[in-house]
């Protein structure tokens, strides 16, 4: 047989081998992958069979994978954080299990700098991320300063906002800058114009969750200030929009009518979700990994130790 494509598709425990796009030669369980491989026929026409077998079977391992790291706040070199956490140390451990993952493109979504804004940070950031060779981009916090982060990063700055679009595997992702807490009326016109244009589920990535989420000092002291605007646009989209923020320290996923957020958790320490003041709940850092094959979409965050003590 003339093996034209392979394809590996993930469904949980299961792998499916897919030869060409109808041909099946074998799955297996995964746990008896290498001792006891069961090995099964099929041929070509079966895919709808498979399909029914499968039902679940969404997600090929060659689905744009995207990983997004967040608020790392790196201090300028030769100070430190409040906390005596070293933010570039898990900066830098952080990277290489990034890469490990082997992501098409590696979004850091805002709050690079600890807690104002400096060129040489961003410099710095860069110089590690060109070292990776692999894509990445970057959007701003509100510890950031958008027109600094654009111009070091070659990114367009329009009206002290930065703000575009990217193409990954046929795919068109949005970025905002949502920087100062709100979006101006041009980035939000400039996003339904964006959105009229896509079809099928979106993914967009900005700094702040664009809508309270239930934790409560952060949706008083730190909200997002143009929500019903934003929200408005968003839901004007005949489908899913998937948003993937930071900003809040913490790990949690809201909905509200088409629009599914995603928070990630930061590089620096993680907040309590429950607390109405800013306490620290553990100082673990994380990253997220985002599947998505334009049908649908998987993500997960991955903790590991965060370097508690500044070199
Ligand atoms: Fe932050």
């Amino acid at each position: 047989m003339e093996i034209a494509e392979e394809t590996t598709y993930k469904t949980g425990a299961q792998h499916l081998l897919i030869i060409n796009d109808s041909t099946i030669i074998k799955y297996w369980y995964q746990d008896c992958l290498d001792e006891n491989p069961e090995l099964l026929l099929f041929y070509p026409g079966k895919w709808r069979l498979i399909k029914q077998m499968f039902p679940y079977l969404a997600f090929k391992t060659s689905a744009m994978r995207i990983v997004q790291l967040t608020d790392l706040h790196l201090p300028p070199i030769g100070i430190k954080t409040e906390l005596g956490i070293d933010t570039r140390r898990n900066f830098l451990d952080m990277l290489p299990r990034a890469v490990a993952l082997q992501p098409d493109l590696i979004v850091l979504s805002g709050d690079l700098c600890y807690d104002t804004a400096d060129t040489p940070t961003y410099t710095w950031v860069r110089a590690q991320m060109d070292a990776l060779g692999l894509r990445y981009t970057v959007i701003a916090g509100n510890h950031d300063d958008s027109s600094l982060l654009g111009t070091a990063f070659g990114l367009l700055v329009q009206q002290k906002e930065v703000y575009f679009t990217q193409q990954v595997d046929h795919h068109t992702i949005l970025f905002l800058d949502s920087a100062v807490a709100t979006i101006s009326d041009g980035q939000l016109a400039w996003l339904e114009e964006q959105l009229s244009t896509l079809k099928g589920p979106v993914l967009l990535f900005m700094h702040h969750p664009p809508f309270p989420v239930g934790m409560p000092f952060m949706d008083d002291t730190w909200p997002f200030h143009r929500s019903e605007d934003l929200m408005a646009v968003l839901a004007r989209h005949a489908t899913p929009v998937y948003v993937f923020c930071g900003h809040y320290h913490t790990e949690r996923v809201a909905y509200v009518g088409n629009v599914c957020v995603h928070i990630t958790p930061s590089l620096y320490f993680q907040l309590d979700s429950e607390s109405a003041q800013p306490a620290v709940e553990h100082t673990r850092i994380a990253l997220r990994t985002i599947d998505f094959e334009g049908r649908g979409l998987a993500t997960a965050v991955k903790y590991f130790e965060g370097n508690h003590h500044n070199t």
